[in-house]
């Protein structure tokens, strides 16, 4: 019989739980947990945000899945937020928790980060500022020619994105494309903020196993710079070897201009 392998980008549908995603990689804040990556991103995504220069009016998030983690250092830098997820249940759990019944509240990421740049104020005032630019949680298919399933979007000033171009493409060739794709939605001079793991193959949701792409750094930075970006930072974090929920050989994270 042959072997079935991890789950692919369709099972994002069916057997990925938000609730067991975030607790394994976002309930622990500290370096206890995958060698502390979830701490490394989100300082240094604040560091790429803080000084006050990647800035500008709409933001698009890719693949923000049950979390919006990428986007909220960013928030005070924007004015609207575009939220945009591949699988339906991931849009609802994020439209429940951020606007509905749901339970989840991220308080949490949002006061790790709220503590980064000022220790005195409420982590709501962050959370608060976020839901109000959030313009929408949009579908998203990185793998279809229109990836944002009709929905038109003018040029974007800055576009986040956090383990989701990592998640959808079977083999590198493909990750290519979807930067070529992803770099149509950008402006001229516009901030992209990528962050993905390194030589990896798989992820434990849960008890699911799901696919993660093997991509080396060399790579990664080919593909964007091919795509008429340049890089403006790239910082990276080795990946923990007793790690048993994931067998990522790095975190990254980039910060590149769209030029040409
Ligand atoms: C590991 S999660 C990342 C979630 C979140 N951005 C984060 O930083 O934790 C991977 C995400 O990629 C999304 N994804 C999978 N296949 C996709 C595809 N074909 N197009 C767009 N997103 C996809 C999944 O739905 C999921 O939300």
């Amino acid at each position: 019989m042959a072997e079935s392998g991890p789950l692919r980008y369709e099972h994002y549908h069916t057997h990925f739980d938000p609730d067991a995603y975030i607790k394994t990689y976002y309930s622990v804040l500290d370096g206890s947990v995958l060698g502390g990556a979830t701490p490394f991103i989100l300082e240094r995504q604040h560091d790429i945000f803080k000084a006050g220069d990647v800035k500008g009016k709409r933001l698009l998030d890719i693949g923000t899945g049950p979390i919006p983690q990428s986007v909220i250092s960013a928030v005070p830098f924007v004015q609207d937020i575009y939220l945009t997820e591949f699988s339906a249940s991931n849009r609802k759990y994020l439209h429940d928790a951020l606007f509905g019944s749901g339970k989840q509240d991220y308080s949490n990421i949002f006061k790790f980060v709220t503590d980064l740049s000022d220790k005195s104020q409420p982590w709501t005032k962050l959370s608060e500022e976020f839901k109000g630019k959030v313009r929408g949680i949009f579908p998203c298919d990185l793998l279809k020619d229109d990836i944002f399933a009709g929905s038109y979007f003018p040029l974007f000033d800055v576009i986040t994105t956090s383990f989701c171009m990592d998640a959808a493409p079977p083999d590198v060739d493909t990750y290519g494309k979807l930067v070529k794709k992803v770099s149509k939605y950008i402006k001229l001079g516009g901030h992209l903020v990528n962050v993905g793991v390194l030589d990896a193959s798989y992820y434990f949701v849960g008890e699911e196993k799901f696919y993660a792409l093997n991509i080396s750094a060399d790579e990664v930075k080919q593909f964007w710079k091919g795509a008429g970006f340049s890089i403006r930072s790239w910082e990276h974090k080795k990946g923990s070897a007793e790690c048993k929920d994931a067998d990522f050989g790095g975190t990254f994270v980039m910060h590149c201009i769209k030029e040409s």
